[in-house]
């Protein structure tokens, strides 16, 4: 009797062969998911990564609330037609910091993953003001109450506190100097050497070029480093994983 014939049993019998099958799952998905238990990180590290500076991610905050998301997403897919558009695929690094995470699939308007730095600070301002004012085609809504909207830095410790909670990796210096950080980044003329150190390639510019810190200023802060922080042009993948 070959073992093709032990086989019969086990298809002629419903309750065995479930059985059976449920074995040999439970084994596959043992193999499968024990590793991501004894693993420390299952992301790549990426140099140039960081969280994010008390002013961007009050930004993001203000990007979130404002549905941003529902027409724009933040992931570039490793295919031709989208990094020739967009530029270098996005890293799962890239999103390391993100709580919730802005990959999305809806692209009424285009993926803003790299869009830090592409286009200037007024360009924005007049962008997100009346949209219509730059690309007279678009759909995108009017944002203009942001610039009389101004931003106060009292809940920004609270805020990174929590970040930090669900693992961002905030120092107890960034959460003294959040504060500090806050209201310099948007000061060309203040002493942001510091904020700088902690936060490399932030942006520091009087971003909608009021006098007042307002939430416009926070959003652009936030458009201008996105997808600026890895250096493609020396980055590789690890690729022993
Ligand atoms: C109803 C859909 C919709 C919403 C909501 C929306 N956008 Fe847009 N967005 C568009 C469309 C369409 C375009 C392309 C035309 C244009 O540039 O205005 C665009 C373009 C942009 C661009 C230029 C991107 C590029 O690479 O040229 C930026 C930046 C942007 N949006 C930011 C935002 C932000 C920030 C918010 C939230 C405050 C937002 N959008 C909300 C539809 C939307």
């Amino acid at each position: 009797m070959g073992i093709l014939d032990k086989h019969k049993v086990l298809e002629k019998n419903a309750t065995l062969l479930l059985i059976g099958s449920l074995a040999v799952v439970t084994v596959g998905g043992i193999v499968e998911i024990a590793p991501l238990f004894y693993l420390e990180n299952t992301i790549e590290d990426v140099e140039g990564m960081r969280p994010y500076s008390p002013l961007e991610l009050a930004g993001r905050e203000i990007y979130i609330r404002e549905g941003c998301y529902v027409c724009h997403s933040q992931m570039i897919r490793p295919m031709r037609d989208e990094y020739e558009r967009y530029g270098h695929y996005s890293l799962a690094a890239e999103s390391q910091y993100d709580h919730p995470f802005q990959w999305g699939s809806k692209r009424t308007g285009p993926d803003l993953a790299r869009v830090g730095g592409r286009y200037s600070n007024e360009w924005h301002v007049d962008h997100l003001v009346n949209p219509q004012s730059v690309v007279p085609e678009s759909v995108m809504p009017k944002y203009s109450f942001l610039m009389n909207r101004p931003l106060e830095s009292t809940y920004i410790g609270d805020l990174m506190s929590t970040h930090a909670l669900v693992g961002v990796p905030y120092t107890e210096e960034m959460l003294e100097s959040a504060q500090a950080d806050f209201a310099v980044q948007v000061n060309p003329d203040g002493d942001w050497d510091g904020l700088l150190e902690r936060y490399p390639n932030a942006v520091v510019a009087n971003f909608d070029g009021q006098p007042e810190l307002t939430e416009m200023d926070a959003l652009i802060a936030y458009l201008q480093m996105l997808g600026t922080l890895v250096d493609f042009s020396t980055f590789t993948p690890d690729e022993s994983r």
